[in-house]
């Protein structure tokens, strides 16, 4: 199965990225599921009921969250409804839940959400908490796993591929906006450190460069704004899972603006 990973959409400019984009993606590189992640895609804070339907409307099939999952209070109703999921180291109480699974060419996939701790929302300790959830998943027979590690820290994430390289199919780095260059497929798990994101490439990560450039001068707060107008880039991970779950190939997608597609093959060990 040949599955497409978005990262961080950043409001309008990445939602219209994918509305001329994703299908025709799709479409060429014969994908099956395309999984992306809403916390910005609301203006760069959240996510509307109306932006979901707009953008399970443009092919995504399920979205992730992060820190911003709860921005708009809407997403409290939806979570009942859509395939939306937000991370799963939040409280017992939070609303929402953390791990969606479906069926996907006779296998069963299973789809988690979890959030780093530096800079991050108070949370429960995600490493202690995926252990239990993957031996979990493994008991039930299942072995298509997928992670959206979303964190600040490159390290972070880098350790999660350690603890997890074997027993997980793919984890997917989001929340930082700025792609890395490690996209690689180690002892059959796919990794990124940053998928990057999609919408503006030429503010600060995806915002009105104004406020975090007075911000970092004077100390002083403000609201981040995404532009009306930027130059673009549309970033996703596509790769490709075996019957039993192990990642045979990887690749890195990039569109800037309506040029033609960039696309850079995993490093494979
Ligand atoms: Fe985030």
């Amino acid at each position: 199965m040949k599955i497409a990973f978005i990262g961080d959409i950043v409001g309008k400019p990445g939602r219209l990225m994918l509305k001329k984009h994703l299908q025709r993606v799709q479409q060429e590189h014969y994908i099956d599921f395309t999984i992306a992640n809403y916390e910005n895609a609301s203006h760069g804070f959240g996510l509307t009921q109306k932006n979901a339907d707009e953008l399970f409307g443009y092919g995504i099939d399920m979205m992730t969250g992060g820190n911003h999952s709860f921005d708009k209070k809407e997403i409290l109703t939806l979570f009942d409804t859509y395939p939306l999921i937000r991370p799963m180291n939040y409280p017992k109480t939070t609303p929402g839940r953390g791990i969606y699974q479906t069926t996907l060419l006779g296998r069963e996939v299973a789809i988690l959400n979890l959030m780093g701790h530096y800079t991050m929302p108070l949370v429960d300790n995600p490493f202690t908490m995926i252990v239990s959830e993957i031996a979990t998943l493994k008991s039930e027979g299942i072995k298509h796993i997928i992670i959206d590690m979303h964190a600040e820290a490159s390290s972070e994430k880098q350790a999660l591929l350690h603890m997890l390289k074997e027993d997980v199919s793919a984890i997917l780095g989001t929340h930082t906006h700025v792609a890395t260059d490690d996209l690689s497929i180690v002892d059959g798990c796919c990794y990124i450190t940053d998928v990057g994101l999609t919408g503006c490439r030429d503010g600060v990560i995806g915002m009105c460069s104004e406020v975090p450039v007075r911000r970092f001068l004077t100390g002083l707060g403000g609201h981040f704004d995404v532009p009306d107008k930027c130059k673009t880039i549309l970033q996703m991970i596509v790769f490709e899972l075996n019957d039993e779950g192990r990642c045979i190939g990887a690749e890195k997608i990039k569109i800037y603006d309506d040029k033609p597609k960039i696309v850079t093959q995993a490093w494979m060990d």
